[in-house]
């Protein structure tokens, strides 16, 4: 009886073995490849959700660089399609879990770096890294407030997005003579206006709710100020505050004036509306004038023009996509070398002026950045007060950001303002 137990272990145990050694030895495609698994150690596996429009260029140029410099490393261009992260996160998060992190993934500063994975021991600190490589200075304090914690440092910014912009069709105004709205009062006579003429006033692609919610954050900054808006997230501002509820408000009635389309479209497909002129607005980040200037070759300021959302002159909401280094990756030096090169003053200009970001370091080289690029490093630099963005992971916890998606979801559709409001508040049970 013992001997047929400790047989069928045996068994068990090769054939598990087996099982495991084959999956190693599998690429992508599903074929056996040797190859993969010698190169295994000298492969950099980067982590991210820049694919297709508008969204890789960036990406793909800054791996270009990182080749030519370091041909005998490999890189596996690991991304998973789907804006603002909404597939990536989850794919993240089971790998995360079961022990694979990839070599280094893309990660907002703010509480999606501390609160998921630092809080959860999976990020190595950064500090020496920063030291050897001289890096200390060469961030904004803001930015590595935002990537430290409890005076650790923990991923390395590569841009700094501006999430409170509207991107508008230049000749959709001109042509109707209309001015681009600064107030919300403005906006929505504006958008009267534009209907009236035949034209969708603010396009808006919801198919996965955040481009929603970044509306709805941009009218909470203007409503609240930036002191109030961060409140929000500390407890000092409850959820139910009478302006959260006038934000609210205001988000429907700004709903009032989107394409009928909304929910079947994503980010890109709703700036695609703006560009051929059939919708006059949209709010987005500025990964938006990536997808303007370099896949539908636009040109800032003739087809395309932007503006601050409205009331929030001065303000910027910042997003900055930042990248770490986790624990228990087996290739690390060749993933040090990797986050040099995304560092480097060479490498933030290379990415983000195909980005429509602009550089995390302080000492890039503005030459190689657009009108809209060079506005919007004077306004970073000028601006009265930064603000972290709530769909975009850095104000608030995921498990809030989850619960204020779906309810947002819920509100484009049904118009609840209490409904929302109630939601807000007990998500905020997540901070
Ligand atoms: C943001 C990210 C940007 C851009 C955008 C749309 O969360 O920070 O870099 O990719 O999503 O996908």
């Amino acid at each position: 009886m013992k001997k047929i137990w400790v047989l069928t272990v045996l068994i068990l145990t090769s054939l598990i073995f087996a099982a495991c050694s084959s999956d190693s030895a599998n690429s992508d495609d599903g074929s056996d490849s040797e190859d993969s698994s010698e190169g295994e150690g000298t492969t950099v596996e980067i982590f991210s959700w820049w694919t297709g429009a508008g969204e890789e260029d960036g990406l793909l140029a800054l791996i270009d660089l990182f080749k030519e410099k370091h041909p005998d490393i490999d890189v596996e261009n690991a991304a998973v399609a789907g804006g603002a992260g909404t597939n990536a996160k989850a794919v993240l998060a089971s790998r995360m879990q079961g022990d694979d992190p990839p070599s280094t993934f893309q990660v907002h500063g703010g509480a999606e770096l501390n609160d998921s994975w630092v809080a959860a021991d999976k990020m190595q600190p950064l500090d020496d890294f920063y030291e050897e490589n001289d890096l200390m200075d060469k961030f904004p304090q803001d930015l590595i407030d935002l990537v430290s914690d409890e005076g650790n440092i923990y991923s390395i910014p590569v841009n700094i997005h501006r999430g409170n912009v509207i991107f508008y069709n230049k000749k959709v105004f001109e042509e109707n003579n209309i001015e681009v709205p600064t107030t919300f009062d403005e906006f929505l006579a504006a958008s009267e206006e534009l209907e009236a003429a035949g034209v969708t006033p603010l396009a808006l692609g919801d198919k996965n709710s955040w481009p929603a919610t970044q509306i709805l954050e941009n009218i909470l900054l203007a409503k609240l100020g930036p002191d109030d808006y961060k409140g929000l997230f500390t407890g000092d501002v409850a959820f139910d505050d009478s302006r959260v509820v006038e934000s609210v408000e205001l988000f429907g009635e700004m709903l009032n004036y989107i394409n009928d389309d909304h929910a079947s479209r994503v980010w890109q497909d709703a700036a695609q509306l703006v560009a051929e002129g059939d919708a006059a607005m949209t709010v987005m980040g500025d990964w938006a004038k990536g997808y303007f200037s370099n896949d539908l070759n636009l040109t800032v300021n003739e087809d395309f023009g932007y503006i601050t959302t409205p009331e929030t002159e001065g303000l910027f909401m910042v997003i900055t996509d930042t990248f770490g280094l986790p624990k228990g990756i087996e290739n690390e030096e060749e993933t040090k070398e990797f986050l040099k090169v995304l560092a480097s003053v060479e490498g933030q200009d290379t990415f983000n002026p195909l980005k429509g970001s602009i550089p995390a370091r302080v000492d890039a080289d503005e030459s190689k950045y657009d009108e809209y690029g060079k506005d919007t490093m004077d306004d970073f630099q000028n601006a009265e007060a930064l603000a972290p963005s709530i769909a975009h992971g850095s104000a608030a916890p995921e498990g809030f950001l989850t619960k204020m998606n779906q309810a947002v979801n819920i509100f484009v559709t049904q118009q609840d303002v209490d409904q929302l409001v109630n939601a807000l508040v007990n998500a905020s049970s997540e901070f």
